[in-house]
């Protein structure tokens, strides 16, 4: 009897759902028109019986999406690869519309931040660009090995690097472009390894980037992190009389070392962590 009762709460309860096409977060939170005859007290626990029926475990692209959201935020920090069950998701993400929609945005902030500024003109202004999903692309190297979700091996990658065939992140370029235009001279900040600076300005000039002032690049032997290696060279500029108007990486550590720049902009990357 209670079983049944159970079992019929149930099924009205995933109809009004899927027919609101929402999930337990609103059923929670009272969606107007489809819970509110129901008891909280009986809906909780009904959520989590309806859970595996509605996919909101850890399979479910919403887990996926707020685990994408944790990165991006800098709440998920030190992860070594993208979660096994999110591949498909950071997959789909990288290569469909949405991680160029999200790129534009960050774009189009930056070069209206550009407009915004009073420029002193005097040669001394710069931006700062990471390479690796910030001025380039690996996107062709992760579509083959998992988007992430298999461990970095860096002796690949770096052989892959070193064919200097990235493609541009076309975002990107147009802020590089407007830069130049109005007279912010671009310095190239990678932690790639110097013995990649040949391929690496190949493979710019290929993707139709030119004029920038310096090309940054790991030496041998450099042995702290990428934070301290980027944030010592943005230093250097300073000490030599140059001001960052700007400074633009996919990753946190690109844009969190002090001095970071008078505004920071953080691109999308949901395919790996460097701290
Ligand atoms: C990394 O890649 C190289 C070259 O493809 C391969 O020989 C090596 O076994 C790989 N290392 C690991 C740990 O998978």
């Amino acid at each position: 009897m209670a079983m049944a009762r159970t079992t019929t709460l149930l099924l009205i309860v995933a109809a009004a759902l899927l027919a609101a096409s929402c999930g337990a977060w609103e059923m929670n939170i009272g969606m107007p028109g489809t819970v509110a005859a129901v008891d909280d007290a009986v809906v909780a626990p009904l959520i989590h019986a309806l859970r595996p029926l509605l996919g909101s475990g850890s399979h479910a692209g919403m887990a996926c999406d707020s685990w994408r959201l944790g990165v991006e935020a800098y709440n998920v920090r030190d992860w070594k690869t993208v979660p096994a069950s999110c591949e498909g998701y950071v997959g789909h993400y990288m290569v469909g519309d949405h991680y160029r929609r999200d790129s534009k945005v960050v774009v189009d902030q930056a070069i209206a931040y550009v407009d915004s500024l009073k420029l002193a003109g005097n040669g001394k202004e710069v931006w700062v660009f990471d390479v690796d999903e910030t001025t380039l692309s690996n996107l062709p190297y992760y579509a083959k090995h998992g988007f992430g979700a298999t461990p970095f091996n860096v002796t690949r990658f770096n052989a892959y690097a070193q064919e200097g065939s990235a493609p541009a992140l076309p975002e990107t370029k147009r802020l590089y472009n407007k830069l130049l235009s109005v007279g912010i001279k671009p310095v190239i900040l990678t932690g790639r390894a110097e013995y990649l600076r040949a391929s690496t300005a190949t493979n710019l000039r290929r993707q139709g980037y030119s004029g920038w002032m310096n090309l940054l690049l790991k030496a041998p032997g450099f042995k702290g992190s990428s934070v301290a290696f980027k944030s010592g060279e943005k230093q250097k500029l300073q000490d030599a009389g140059y001001i960052i108007v700007g400074n633009i990486g996919d990753q946190w550590s690109d844009i969190i070392g002090a001095p970071d720049g008078a505004r920071t902009f953080k691109l999308p990357d949901p395919m790996y962590y460097i701290g």
